[in-house]
């Protein structure tokens, strides 16, 4: 088996790989929220700004704006959070728009930081880029195209109610890493703090280029959304269909996001489910899709949830919603043109991942097309 491994985490992965299989350790680390939240951490600051008066007075308007919109209905407590939220949402917009937002250099320095924090030893596979991925994804796909709820804007999942969604157990370990990062550059959002993380983690682990912007800002409790939409591992097709066309994609882009399993693991005492997907969990590529594809796959035998197994080193697993994408025949179509080629499946994750972590966010709080980051 040929594994490549991505430049930055190259000395940690080839540690790995030497024991991946068949003996991939299990993980210890403890579920965050069982035993009660973390507490939620404060939002961020107003960003930079040459001119706060500026920003008071858009605030000001946009209260009074919302005021009239919302009336008095609900709650007066919501209401307020409601009119907090609409008031961040037209700042951050009239910010991006007359250039008080802080540069992209800036940004890339957030970058760095957290790409220089990705490897840490004695860690699951040695890096953090599989969690991180994941925090960026499920703070995003809670989104509903439906009634324009839920989505990276609000960075929702600082609160209990959403961070005790069975869904986001293990998250803490990556929320708790990001706070570390928040606390040296107060300035940005949470929502823009986790998805560039995801970004960061995607491309340092060897992945494509991703397109991101800043512009998300930080929401309130009010702003979360029920539990239950994001996908179940134990489910197939039909399941995966009804949670990603609700978040608005397609079948294709269903298939693409999905490859993001060629990194990281299945941790028992989060999920239930148990092993990684790849012979290399913190590389990014298009070997989920070869080794789905060509390898024997068959139930495990243990007491935990039901799972695949490779049948030749019982190392790897796939869920039955892994399992689905060669099942289905138009899920199929896909995972094949991805195992055939990375180029194809770089070029549709990048897509796909840069279009899931902006769902939620207006566009109006974005200005101008999304940024490189990283370096070559
Ligand atoms: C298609 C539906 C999906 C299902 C049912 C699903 C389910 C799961 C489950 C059960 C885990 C294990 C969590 C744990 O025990 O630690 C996991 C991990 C992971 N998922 Fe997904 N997932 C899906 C889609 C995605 C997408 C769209 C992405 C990103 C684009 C993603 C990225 C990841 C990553 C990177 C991990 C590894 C996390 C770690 O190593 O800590 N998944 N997923």
């Amino acid at each position: 088996m040929s594994v490549r491994v991505a430049p930055l985490l190259r000395a940690t992965a080839g540690r790995r790989i030497q024991t991946a299989a068949p003996s991939f350790r299990s993980v210890t680390f403890k579920r965050g929220f069982a035993e009660g939240g973390p507490n939620v951490p404060p939002p961020s600051p107003p960003r930079k700004s040459s001119s706060p008066y500026a920003l008071v007075g858009v605030g000001v308007v946009a209260l009074g704006a919302a005021y009239l919109f919302f009336g008095t209905s609900g709650s007066a407590n919501d209401t307020a959070k409601e009119l907090g939220s609409k008031a961040r949402g037209v700042a951050a917009a009239v910010e991006g728009k007359v250039g008080l937002r802080h540069s992209q250099e800036d940004y890339q320095k957030v970058y760095d930081k957290i790409a220089d924090t990705l490897e840490v030893e004695g860690y699951d596979d040695g890096s953090l880029a599989p969690v991180l991925i994941r925090l960026a994804w499920h703070a995003s796909g809670t989104y509903d195209k439906e009634d324009n709820t839920g989505g990276s804007n609000y960075a929702t999942m600082r609160f209990k109610a959403e961070a005790s969604h069975g869904a986001n157990n293990g998250l803490n370990v990556a929320r708790d890493h990001m706070e570390k990062i928040k606390q040296e550059f107060p300035w940005i959002s949470y929502g823009d703090l986790w998805t560039l993380g995801g970004v960061c983690a995607v491309q340092e682990s060897g992945g494509p280029k991703i397109p991101w912007r800043p512009g998300r800002i930080d929401g309130f409790e009010t702003n979360v959304t029920p539990d239950g939409r994001l996908p179940d591992g134990s489910k197939a097709e039909d399941h995966l269909r009804f949670i990603f066309y609700r978040m608005g994609f397609n079948d294709q882009e269903i298939v693409a996001l999905s490859g993001a399993h060629a990194m990281g693991r299945c941790h028992a005492d989060r999920s239930g489910f148990d092993g990684p997907w790849t012979f290399s969990p913190v590389t990014f590529s298009n070997e989920y899709y070869k080794l789905l594809l060509d390898e024997k796959w068959g139930w495990k035998k243990w007491n935990g949830p039901a799972q695949y197994e490779d049948k030749k080193t019982k190392s790897l697993m796939m869920l039955p919603s892994d399992m689905a994408l060669i099942k289905d025949k138009t899920f199929k179509k896909y995972a094949k043109q991805y195992a055939e080629s990375e180029e194809a499946f770089f070029k549709d994750f990048s897509a796909a991942f840069s279009k899931l972590i902006e769902l939620g966010v207006p566009t109006s709080q974005f200005a101008g097309d999304g940024w490189t980051m990283g370096s070559d």
